[in-house]
């Protein structure tokens, strides 16, 4: 028999300003895959409260660059919607936002986390947390420039001596920003090691009444329950574990309400997941770009289904639509190498990048 950790109760839904999420389970940036095809199908499955683009660059959406303006397209079911902009350009960074505004964007995330060189080095991305008084006086620019809710995506430092989130989230509510995402590590540590949830908990001590989300490491709901109990944080989001599994908020979404939750997708629901995506992509942007786009997520996807390497393989080879659908078939009918088409496939890993902190 299933045992369910024990549901959170909330008196109320998460805000983020005036605008109500549907849920408190909110989806992670993954630069290269959360775009809008893998937003849709997540947004299908639902009990997802907020998704968000990669991190954009603010100069480059402002100058018109063809691959910014794709990456903040959205679509009528990709609501609540957030893009999250980088830059260490105060000016820009305003002018974006204002842009964004217009285009009826719901809200906006400034990066403060990513740990990437190329970013970090420009003074963008983790690198806002070593210079307090530019940081905050960018982030009251962006927050004074527009009336939609702006919020900041932030690690718990820059290395461990120098653990400022709850001082700048603090400054930031005071300057206006209504919720602080928090990844519970330091830029050194990159992806290594675990999640530092007294850090997130501190977030949470530090500021007056903006919510706090936890982020890092949530695999399962289990991770959820500990992430929301040890932390008091009033939301979770979920990268890699959304790609893992894309249930996963729906799972959150009717283990707060229920106290418990169907399983995730089977091998049938995963192909079928994939072949929408497949075709948002194309939609979106044409058959020989999809081709090629879809082979990263494609391959943690046919991972997870337990399809043998020999046919992932001839997946990543694919360069027609023929070849695709063709290859698509045998798996299909194949099935997983482990398990069943409709029962619980085993747990999957997820590997992130290594040295993640030069590399994504
Ligand atoms: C491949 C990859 C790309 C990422 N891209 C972004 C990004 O564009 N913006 C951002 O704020 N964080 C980004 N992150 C960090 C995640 O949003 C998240 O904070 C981190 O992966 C920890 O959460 P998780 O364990 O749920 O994945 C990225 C992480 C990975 C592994």
């Amino acid at each position: 028999m299933t045992r369910f950790p024990g549901r959170p109760s909330f008196p109320e839904p998460l805000t983020y300003g005036s605008l109500k999420l549907p849920s408190r389970y909110l989806l992670s940036p993954l630069a290269g895959y959360t775009n809008l095809s893998f937003r849709r199908v997540i947004r299908e499955i639902g009990g997802v409260g907020l998704a968000t683009t990669d991190l954009v660059n603010a100069r480059g959406l402002l100058e018109g660059s063809r691959r910014s303006l794709q990456m903040i397209e959205s679509h009528p079911t990709d609501r609540p919607f957030a893009v999250q902009i980088f830059g260490s350009d105060p000016i820009a960074m305003r002018d974006v936002a204002l842009f964004l505004q217009e285009r009826g964007i719901d809200t906006i995330d400034i990066n403060m986390g990513c740990p990437v060189n190329r970013i970090v080095k420009g003074g963008a991305g983790a690198s806002m947390m070593c210079s307090a008084e530019n940081t905050i006086s960018l982030v009251q620019g962006v927050v004074e420039a527009v009336s939609i809710p702006v919020t900041v995506k932030m690690r718990l430092g820059w290395d461990d001596k120098q653990l400022t989130a709850p001082f700048f989230s603090r400054e930031f509510e005071k300057v206006g920003v209504v919720a602080v995402a928090i990844h519970g590590r330091t830029r050194e540590q990159g992806f290594s090691g675990s999640v530092n949830r007294d850090g997130i908990r501190k977030v949470v001590e530090a500021v007056e009444s903006i919510p706090v989300i936890g982020n890092g490491d949530v695999r399962t709901i289990e991770d959820a329950a500990t992430m929301l109990r040890e932390t008091g944080c009033h939301g979770v989001s979920i990268g890699r574990g959304a790609l893992a599994n894309p249930w996963i908020f729906r799972q959150l979404s009717q283990w707060e309400a229920t106290g418990k939750y169907d399983p995730p997708g089977n091998f049938v629901e995963r192909f079928a997941l994939m072949e929408r995506q497949f075709g948002y992509l194309e939609e979106q942007h044409g058959i020989q770009h999809a081709l090629i786009a879809f082979r990263k997520i494609g391959h943690w996807y046919l991972k997870g289904m337990q399809v043998k390497p020999v046919h992932r393989h001839e997946f990543q080879m694919c360069k027609t639509r023929e070849e695709l659908i063709s290859i698509l078939n045998k798996i299909a009918e194949l099935g997983p190498s482990r398990g069943t088409k409709t029962g619980l496939l085993p747990d999957m890993h997820v590997p992130v990048p290594s040295g993640a902190v030069e590399r994504w």
